[in-house]
């Protein structure tokens, strides 16, 4: 059985544009890839990661993990493609309502005041530690978080155990991060310089608060790898059928891609991706704008908007085959509630009708619908369906005619912010923008 099967029978065939001449773009794209020919191609090192990455690192990773699991919290300080892949595998994977042993906290992924005064609070009596994350170690939102909860963990456990409980993630050489750490002496794990934020989920920035998590980061490996193989070497047709059916649909006017989730752990999967292809393709005035959705609980929501707004939508639907668990309805006598025609059925068969009637129902209204049907949802399998999204997202920007491992939009807002707090450097923009504002 694959892991991962496309399923585009729910795509009408008006949508099914020259799918004969993406067929070529689409190989032509992957040989960029392959052959590393294409814009960005300094940022490819994610490519073969699966099959390159070193079985020492894994071995330290563990050993860290293992070490700072011991304490009541970590913190992870990192934001974009530095916190998104270690916050979408932890939620999901590591069950509702169970509390690991080390409890994982992210933060320094927005500049919320209240977020970290209530953290600063709820740490009060905690052993914690930290794992600061950044490649450039110059990204404003971690390094606020990082000035305020190293002060906080020094003046609780003194300057020389705050030491061993840091760990910082970033580049080799380079930034104020990489300068700090070795200053003050923490452990460091390289992030290398061929892999962009959003494909590093399969470096230390993923792994190490994963492993802390008690995520088998073995599998999570074993996944990808096997993804690797089979669309890189065995020349499995999936990606090319995901490439080549949005390709088809923007074409056709679909401008907006929502990624659809049954199950509610694939909240955070959803916001990687949309990172992943949002920060990828959008660029150079193209690209289709990415959203996400939990259904059936946004169906009672924005499910009336999908069935009968707009026609600039198509749906990427994923659909885990085998829940983790499930539960069967049992018979009532009274059946006040009506519901005894649904007795001895699972929930989860109930949730998979749910999927197929919307899906034709989403069909009817005009919103076609690639299905993305994945055998379960574990380690090995998200790690498989993170290695189809990464393939999947690279090949698509080069037949977009974009570059996908660039981010030159990033920076705008990020000058304006600086002009704004005064930073030294940005004068002219200050008062530029100053007077704008008045
Ligand atoms: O994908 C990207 O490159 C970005 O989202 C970065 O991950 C994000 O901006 C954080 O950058 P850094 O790791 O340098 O702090």
């Amino acid at each position: 059985m694959k892991p991962l099967r496309v399923n585009t029978t729910y795509i009408d065939k008006e949508y099914r544009h020259d799918l004969a001449v993406l067929s070529s773009h689409v190989s032509e794209a992957h040989a960029k890839i392959k052959n590393k020919t294409g814009a960005g191609s300094d940022f490819l090192g994610w490519y073969d990661l699966p099959i390159k990455l070193e079985a020492s690192l894994l071995e330290r990773i563990v050993k860290t993990a293992e070490r700072l699991r011991k304490l009541d919290v970590l913190l992870v300080i990192g934001i974009g493609g530095s916190y998104l892949g270690a916050k979408a595998v932890i939620e999901g994977l590591n069950g509702y309502f169970e509390k690991s042993q080390c409890e994982i906290i992210f933060v320094g992924h927005q500049l919320s005041s209240s977020y970290m005064v209530e953290l600063k609070t709820y740490l009060k009596d905690k052993n914690f530690g930290i794992n600061v994350i950044s490649k450039s170690g110059t990204t404003t939102e971690p390094a606020i978080a990082f000035r305020v909860f190293k002060q906080l963990l020094e003046e609780q456990v003194g300057k020389k155990e705050a030491k061993q409980r840091i760990v910082a993630t970033t580049d080799g050489a380079r930034g104020a991060l990489r300068s700090l750490a070795d200053q003050e002496g923490y452990e460091t794990f390289d992030i290398a310089d061929d892999i962009g934020g959003r494909y590093s989920v399969l470096t230390a920035v993923g792994l190490l608060p994963m492993a802390v998590a008690n995520v088998d980061i073995y599998s999570f490996v074993q996944g990808m790898k096997e993804a690797y193989k089979a669309y890189n070497i065995d020349g499995h047709p999936e990606v090319y059928e995901y490439v080549k059916a949005r390709h088809s649909l923007y074409q056709k006017g679909k401008k907006i891609e929502i990624f659809v989730y049954y199950e509610p752990a694939l909240y955070f999967t959803a916001e990687w991706w949309k990172q992943l292809f949002g920060e990828s393709e959008g660029k150079d005035g193209k690209g289709l704008f990415v959203a996400s959705l939990g259904f059936t609980t946004d169906l009672h929501s924005m499910g009336q908007y999908i069935q009968d707004g707009e026609r600039h939508l198509f749906e990427t639907v994923i659909a885990i085959k085998e829940p983790v668990h499930d539960i069967k309805i049992e018979s009532d006598r009274d059946n006040l509630d009506g519901l005894n025609y649904l007795q001895g059925l699972s929930v989860n068969t109930v949730n998979h009708q749910a999927m197929l009637g919307t899906l034709l129902a989403h069909s009817d209204g005009g919103v076609p619908s690639i299905v993305i049907e994945l055998e379960k949802l574990d380690a090995y399998h998200l790690g498989y369906l993170m290695y189809f999204y990464e393939l999947s997202c690279g090949i698509s920007g080069y037949v977009l005619g974009v570059n996908p491992f660039d981010q030159p939009g990033v920076e705008a807002y990020k000058k304006n912010m600086f002009a704004l707090l005064e930073k030294p450097g940005f004068e002219a923009l200050t008062e530029t923008l100053k007077k704008r504002l008045k």
